[in-house]
C-alpha cells in the first residue's frame, strides 16, 4: 500500500508502512484495493464512523488510470452489504487535485466547503482543501 502510495501522491503526502500498519489494526477502517500478480494497483482506505465513511486515500496507480478500477472501488463500498450501513461518504480533497475533483464530482459528490490553507507543501505553499461528500441513505445496509 506504501508503494503504491508513493508512486500516487506528492513526496510530502506518502505514507510510509507503519501508517498503514496503524490504519489497518483499527476496527474502524475499510481498506479494499485491487490486485493483479501480486502488485497493488488501485486502493480505498476509509474510516468508519457511525454510517460516515471517510475516505483517508484513494490510488490508483499511474499506469491503469482511466479504466473504472477507482469508480468500481467506490461503487463496490456503495453496493456490498459487507460496507455496512454506509449514509455518507466525506472527504477532504487539495483544491489544485482537479483531476480527483473532477473524479468525485463524476460519482455524484458534492462540494460542502473549502478548508484554507490546509496542505502544506514541500515548496512551502500552501492549498486549499475542497470539503465534499455524497449521501447515500437508502442504497447501502438500509
Ligand atoms: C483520482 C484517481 C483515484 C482516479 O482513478 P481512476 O481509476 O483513473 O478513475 P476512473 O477510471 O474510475 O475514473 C472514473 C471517472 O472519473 C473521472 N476522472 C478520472 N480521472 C480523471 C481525470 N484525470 N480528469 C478528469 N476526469 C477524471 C472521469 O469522468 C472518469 O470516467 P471516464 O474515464 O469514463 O471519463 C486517480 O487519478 C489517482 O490515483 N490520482 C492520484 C491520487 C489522488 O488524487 N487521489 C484522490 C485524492 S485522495
Amino acid at each position: 500500500m506504501s508503494a503504491l502510495h508513493a508512486v500516487t501522491f506528492r513526496p510530502e503526502e506518502t505514507w510510509s508502512e507503519a501508517t498503514f500498519d496503524a490504519l489497518l489494526a483499527q476496527e474502524t477502517t475499510l481498506a479494499i484495493g485491487l490486485i493483479q500478480d501480486e502488485d497493488l494497483f488501485a486502493m480505498l482506505v476509509a474510516q468508519m464512523v457511525s454510517g460516515d465513511a471517510e475516505i483517508l486515500t484513494l490510488a490508483t496507480h499511474p499506469a491503469a488510470r482511466r479504466r473504472g478500477y477507482a469508480a468500481g472501488l467506490v461503487t463496490h463500498c456503495e453496493q456490498n452489504g459487507s460496507v455496512g450501513s454506509l449514509e455518507r461518504w466525506l472527504l477532504d480533497v487539495a483544491a489544485d487535485n482537479h483531476s480527483a475533483i473532477d473524479f468525485y464530482e463524476k460519482l455524484g459528490f458534492r462540494r460542502d466547503g473549502r478548508r484554507a490553507n490546509y496542505y502544506k507543501r514541500l515548496e512551502g505553499d500552501r492549498v486549499d482543501a475542497i470539503l465534499m461528500s455524497k449521501r447515500l441513505a437508502g442504497q447501502a445496509g438500509k
